[in-house]
């Protein structure tokens, strides 16, 4: 077999993995699975380009290897980051990806260039690689202030930052850039060659962060995802710039995952892709307009307890805090209590639950709780009526009913959790403040609502505590 043939098929198998991966990813049964194929991938991808350099007679594989073992070094530590900072986590990845991209697009344009030639500057690759290094230096950016965003980096603001002829102003400078990116394929050995390239860089890397800032931190979730498929197409583009299959197509996958899971959320949340990038969602902080402070019934503990043994079915609708909380394990101690008990137990799972897609389903699989009790929302929602009790933990937007009734609210039309159809509800969070969109929840001041304030973990501690006879009950 010749090293090329070799290299073609490390190729081949790697992107059969990747498939795999993304196939075996999308059910939990499978998903470990799905990690390992894209680790495998991921390995046969560096072994073929390795391979494929020492069939060139090249020597510089100690550059990759030595990439090889600083992106592990860096990586690492990234992959043992709290759940909770996964967003951000991926978002980093995100802007490394389109680092690397325009940078080796960046690389190849100056070395064609100085090498004056015209053949591997030919119009095609030149399309390429202004798309390479436009998406790359955007997504890099873009990323970066995502990731700032959702980590509440102090100097970073979280609001959306808006300002006149925003959108124009945008365009704009996008105009300008693929202005240069024509001049460019029509012309790449111009003298202003590399003076166009620069400023094209320059405009993109200025382009990721204006796209960003007029997004508030709830939509960051969505723009990461979408980010995300900015940097496949990049690496789309530089793999017809390197002429490099394996490339293509795991860039087109990641473009395409990112672009479908974009749509997922958005559809989820009952919001357009414009909305989320040109919303400016959650800018007006909304207020509980005139009149009298509304007044939460708080109950304690044991009597919660006490409702929910003699229920029959209780539906658990988690939320952000839990994994604040890292309540999950404590969430499972309560689920095995009430079971024992004869009690029925299902979690109603809202995709937009929490901060990432899965979010809930990932937790409740850490704490092992079956599969089968975690009932997606749609499902569910047919059950509420029937609930006794509906336990909320640490949830808020995703219970909110005015999502069903207030046109007013930023969140009308996003399909909820009907947790108010519940016969009664308990909800456990910290204190009176509203969830993400920043906005008050009806849900909590209902007459069949007590409230459980405190932290997640410890509420459901007790509450387990209490079902299992200790402390007095
Ligand atoms: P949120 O609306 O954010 O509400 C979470 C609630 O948890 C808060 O009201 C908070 O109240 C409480 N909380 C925080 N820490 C706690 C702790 N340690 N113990 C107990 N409670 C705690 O969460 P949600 O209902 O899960 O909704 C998710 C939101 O994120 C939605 O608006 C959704 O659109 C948005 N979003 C999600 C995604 C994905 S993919 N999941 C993507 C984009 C946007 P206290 O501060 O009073 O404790």
């Amino acid at each position: 077999m010749s090293a090329e043939t070799l290299v073609q098929l490390l190729y081949l198998v790697s992107t059969a993995l990747f498939i795999l991966s993304l196939r075996w990813m999308s059910d939990p049964e499978t998903a470990r699975k799905g990690v390992f194929s894209g680790v495998g991938a991921m390995l046969l991808a560096v072994a073929g380009t390795l391979a494929g350099v020492a069939a060139t007679g090249g020597t510089h594989y100690w550059w990759i290897l030595g990439a090889f073992v600083l992106g592990s070094a860096i990586g690492y530590p990234l992959a043992l980051v709290p759940l909770t900072a996964v967003p951000q986590r991926t978002a980093l990845s995100h802007a490394f990806g389109g680092l690397a991209a325009g940078l080796v697009g960046t690389a190849k344009y100056f070395l064609y260039y100085g090498q004056r030639n015209a053949e591997a500057l030919a119009p095609f690759i030149v399309v390429a690689l202004v798309a390479e290094i436009l998406l790359g230096f955007l997504t890099f950016t873009g990323s970066l202030l995502a990731a700032g965003k959702l980590q509440e980096v102090a100097w970073i603001p979280q609001r959306p930052v808006t300002y006149p002829f925003q959108n124009l102003v945008n365009l704009l400078l996008f105009a300008v850039a693929l202005g240069l990116g024509v001049a460019l394929v029509l012309n790449p050995l111009a003298v202003w060659g590399p003076l166009a390239f620069g400023l094209i860089v320059l405009l993109s890397l200025a382009f990721g962060v204006l796209l960003i800032i007029p997004i508030g931190g709830a939509d960051m979730p969505t723009v990461i995802s979408i980010l995300n498929s900015y940097a496949g197409l990049s690496a789309v583009a530089m793999g017809f710039v390197l002429n490099n299959k394996l490339l293509i197509t795991a860039g087109a996958l990641d473009g395409s995952s990112g672009l479908i899971l974009s749509i997922i959320m958005c559809k989820a949340m009952n919001r357009s892709f414009t909305n989320v990038l040109f919303g400016a969602f959650g800018q007006a902080q909304q207020k509980a307009e005139g009149g009298e402070e509304k007044v939460y019934k708080a109950d304690t503990v044991e009597s919660a307890a006490q409702v929910m043994e003699q229920a029959s079915l209780v539906v658990i609708v988690p939320g952000y805090g839990m994994a604040v909380a890292q309540a999950q394990h404590k969430v499972r101690e309560l689920y095995d209590l009430l079971k024992k008990r004869g009690v029925t137990v299902k979690f109603a799972i809202h995709p937009v639950a929490g901060r990432m897609p899965g979010h809930m389903n990932v937790l409740l699989a850490e704490a092992e709780i079956p599969y089968d009790d975690l009932v997606e929302m749609d499902e569910i929602n047919g059950d509420m009526p029937q609930a006794d009790v509906a336990l909320i933990i640490g949830a808020n937007d995703v219970v909110n009913p005015a999502a069903r009734t207030d046109k007013t609210s930023p969140i009308y039309g996003m399909p909820i959790i009907d947790a108010d159809r519940a016969r009664t509800v308990y909800a456990i969070k910290r204190s009176k403040n509203p969830g993400f969109a920043g906005i008050d929840n009806e849900l909590y001041f209902l007459d069949k609502t007590f409230m459980l304030f405190g932290d997640a973990k410890a509420v459901v501690g007790e509450l387990a505590r209490k079902l299992a006879g200790e402390g007095g009950h």
